[in-house]
């Protein structure tokens, strides 16, 4: 009786794998690899491999896994190339689902995986907040004030003009007439290290003279959810430690540290990708200033030899001992956004649009406007959440 059981079980499994295998072929030659397991039937098998209650549903593990590094911190992207890669990856992000979490082991935003309905899931508020309580900075260049920025005021700036504040590297006087805080850093207008670095410590000194609750960095290939990031942000105090963003690797990253002219010392460490906007209480920032402030963060920079992004965490996680909160509300162009579901797009805190692996990237959906007149997807996306913009069609049916 057992024994039949036991090779019943073993046959069903064999079928299963089989037909897994099979799926993921057909998805494979498709030229899409591993890229959109989320929707369907590939994803609902290997979900079942999992059990009942377990986080990882593989449309969203494969986006974490492949997210890819940053691109500035000369990560490449990993892809996921078999069967056996998959699973592997899968044993390996299931380990760290454990780790750096942050939050604390309940925090829907920790590491404890990205279902459809976290958005809604959010931790109750523990401080009422006003848009002016937060301080977004958009990280851009003069080359994309047309080609970009444009857009950004087009759609989520145009309702938040109070609490974005623009930095950039060259005047731009029609800029300025369209809108209040821009900043000029006069930093260089290089994608080097060192020009994101000069870039950064501007963004942070004028926080900190702005008195705002919330820091929050994004770029300028960013659509911020205003409402959304209120939202979250309220459901921490501004006065503790609070460091919330998007990993853009699955693990910690790994550099050393200058110490003295000859002195090295590996460290480890996770950071929030700038890609995807990230942000730090008022609290933590200011424990930062001693290697953030006036010219220290671009020496901090120095001494890891690291993009900006990656000397807030080293700050943060590193020298201060305080852990990212992992959120996957924030999305950057280095993952797939096809997978971000239209019934979803409400609850996201940032979204983007850009390459990935190659090919367009932007969020998936039908809307206002096709993909033609609207490639990037943010003014369908602006007309879905603000309905009464005026340049949004009426009657729309999504
Ligand atoms: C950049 O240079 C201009 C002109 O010298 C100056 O007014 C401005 O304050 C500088 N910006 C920053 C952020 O230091």
């Amino acid at each position: 009786m057992l024994k039949s059981c036991g090779q019943k079980l073993l046959l069903s499994l064999v079928g299963s794998m089989l037909t897994c295998f099979l799926v993921l072929m057909v998805d494979q030659q498709k030229g899409q690899p591993g890229l959109r397991f989320g929707s369907d039937g590939a994803g609902l098998l290997l979900q079942s491999f999992e059990g009942p209650g377990r986080v990882a549903a593989p449309g969203s593990l494969l986006r974490t896994l492949s997210r890819g590094g940053s691109a500035a911190a000369g990560q490449r992207l990993p892809e996921v190339k078999s069967f056996t890669d998959y699973f592997s990856k899968l044993s390996r992000s299931k380990r760290e689902a454990g780790m750096g979490g942050g939050g604390g082991s309940s925090s829907s935003l920790s590491s404890s995986g990205d279902r459809p309905e976290e958005g809604k899931r959010l931790r109750p508020p523990v401080e009422d907040l006003a848009p002016q309580d937060v301080f977004i900075a958009v990280k851009t260049t003069k080359k994309f004030h047309k080609a970009r920025l444009e857009l950004l005021l087009d759609t989520w700036i145009s309702r938040n003009r109070g609490m974005t504040f623009i930095f950039t590297d060259g005047e731009d006087e029609e800029l300025k007439k369209r809108t209040a805080n821009v900043i000029n850093t006069n930093c260089s207008a290089a994608h080097s290290r060192q020009a994101l670095s000069c870039k950064m410590a501007v963004e942070y000194d004028k926080f900190i003279e702005s008195g705002r609750k919330w820091f929050c960095h994004v770029d300028d290939d960013n659509y911020v959810n205003v409402q959304m990031l209120l939202k979250l942000l309220s459901s921490y105090p501004h006065t503790q430690d609070i460091y919330i963003g998007k990993p853009s690797l699955d693990r910690p990253i790994q550099a050393t540290e200058r110490i003295s002219e000859n002195k090295m010392h590996p460290v480890h460490f996770w950071f929030a990708t700038g890609g995807a906007g990230f942000c730090i209480s008022r609290g933590l920032a200011l424990k930062m200033s001693p290697w953030a402030s006036g010219g220290h963060f671009m020496s901090t920079a120095e001494k890891i030899r690291l993009p900006d992004d990656c000397t807030i965490g080293y700050i943060i996680e590193s020298v201060l001992g305080v852990k990212l909160i992992r959120s996957n509300l924030f999305h950057s162009h280095l993952e797939n956004l096809h997978q971000v579901a239209k019934s979803e797009i409400h609850n996201q805190v940032t979204l983007s649009y850009g390459m990935f692996e190659n090919k367009r990237n932007s969020i998936h959906m039908k809307g206002a406007f096709s993909v033609e007149e609207d490639p990037s997807r943010f003014r369908s996306i602006h007309c879905l959440l603000h309905p009464d913009t005026p340049w949004c069609p009426l009657n729309v049916v999504y």
